[in-house]
């Protein structure tokens, strides 16, 4: 099949790569120029994808990362893997209408376009369908397949993975649905189909909001427990011991990326707009998860006062600036949080982050991990908790440690969240 993957990013290029691992002829389409002529020399910048199977795809001649829309003519099968963020609380769907519209230019019949991207139950019938069919002058469902299947890629994570990880799939018509799940079994190892593309979009937007809300419990409770001086993170671990009932999640400086921050609001979003109603446990969890990031700030300024030191002035060194470990991706980060109310604040701050190459700020002074440099810090912040990281200088020879991951056992220099 002809297959275009529109978006080549987080989700889009692992997928491209799949779909031609298993013997699609497929265009990787993404308005970024410098993105597309980086991937078209076999320079990957998401971690899961190396880069030589990257260039691997591009000799074989049936990966072709283009910005043209013209390369995406005559496509069976078109997947939409674009971002979805909120501006000022709003779900932005603009990034999907733009691709939308180009993919309409092309549609054909018996074409299909499945929407991949995160977003609040309705979109795929109320705003995609529409749009394909004024660009075509063509029927969805009739003349056209339509579906929605949410993505499940957890960068960085190598225990599931794309093609072992079950995909939902859905259609707007029992063809379109038998056709993407076709599609998807050639992909992934097993499909769960759902009846409307409705519940393909809930199912998303529950496992992110479910994983908000959890993260949200245990972080209001790690918040309580320092106050009462009860270890929580003990308390979790034992709790976890019970092989029924419970999930276990842990505390953290905030919650980053490009899904927990954003999609459960995709859904209050829905809530608000089409019943009037607040979906109150979304609203409790941005709050308290959004807190979490100033939270850490005030425990820093309480240790620091302990010393006799304020943060103006003091040596922060920060560890970890992306939003979970061994991931180069910052997007909502809480260490950026953390990071800038600290600058605010005026304290000199320094970071040792070896996956996050780009520059976030320039105040922040990148540093390589080193004895000297952790002894030369007022304090040391873990902030995320990449493996690459030799903890134990850390442990050793730090003044203060502020351990938000739990990576560094407890000793009187080290304190946990
Ligand atoms: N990153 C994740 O872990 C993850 C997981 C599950 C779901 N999602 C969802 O998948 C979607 C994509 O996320 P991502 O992380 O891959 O985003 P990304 O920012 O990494 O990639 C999106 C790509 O789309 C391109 N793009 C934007 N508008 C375009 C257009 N009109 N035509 C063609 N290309 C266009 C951008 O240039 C970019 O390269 C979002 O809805 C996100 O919520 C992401």
């Amino acid at each position: 099949m002809k297959v275009v993957i529109v978006g080549q990013g987080y989700v889009g290029l692992p997928l491209a790569m799949r779909a031609v691992d298993v013997g699609h002829d497929v265009i990787g389409f993404d308005v970024d120029e410098s993105r597309v002529k980086r991937l078209a020399a076999g320079e990957s910048f998401v971690e899961d994808i190396s880069d030589e199977r990257l260039a691997a795809a591009v000799a074989s001649g049936r990966y072709r990362p283009d910005t043209s829309p013209a390369a995406c003519a005559g496509f069976d099968m078109a997947v939409i893997t674009v971002p979805t963020p909120l501006r000022d609380g709003v779900p932005d769907l603009s990034y999907i209408e733009s691709a939308a519209r180009m993919l309409a230019t092309h549609l054909r019949p018996g074409a299909t376009v499945v929407l991949e991207s995160t977003t609040y139950p309705g979109t795929t019938e109320e705003l995609l369908a529409p749009l394909l069919e004024e660009g075509s002058g063509l029927a969805a469902g009739t003349d056209f397949h339509l579906g929605y299947s949410p993505e499940r890629i957890d960068p960085g994570n190598t225990t599931w993975t794309l093609e072992n990880t079950p995909k939902v799939v859905s259609g707007i018509t029992s063809a379109s649905l038998a056709v993407v799940q076709s599609f998807y079994d050639g992909i992934v190892e097993a499909t769960v189909a759902v009846s409307t593309p409705k519940e393909a979009e809930l199912t998303k937007l529950l496992e992110n909001t479910f994983r908000h809300v959890n993260i949200a419990l245990v972080n209001e409770l790690a918040m309580f427990g320092a106050d009462l001086g009860i270890n929580v993170r003990e308390a979790i671990d034992a709790a976890a011991t019970k092989p029924f009932g419970f999930l276990r999640f842990v505390p953290g400086p905030g919650v980053g990326g490009h899904c927990l921050p954003i999609d459960p609001s995709y859904l209050s979003w829905r809530v608000k707009r089409s019943l009037g109603q607040s979906f109150r446990f979304v609203e409790l969890a941005n709050d308290v998860n959004e807190h979490m990031p100033d939270y850490v700030v005030r425990r820093l300024m309480v240790a620091l006062n302990h010393r006799g030191k304020a943060v103006r002035g003091s040596r922060i060194l920060l560890l970890g600036l992306s939003y979970k470990p061994n991931t180069s991706d910052a997007r909502e980060s809480p260490a950026l949080v953390v990071a800038d109310r600290l600058l605010q604040l005026g304290a000199d701050l320094h970071a040792v982050d070896g996956h996050v190459t780009e520059v976030i700020d320039q105040r922040i002074r990148r540093t390589e991990l080193t004895r000297e440099v952790v002894e030369a810090a007022d304090a040391v912040l873990v902030l995320t908790d990449h493996d690459d990281v030799d903890y134990e200088v850390v442990a050793r020879h730090a003044a203060y440690v502020f351990d938000a991951r739990y990576r560094i056992p407890a000793a009187p220099n080290v304190e946990h969240l």
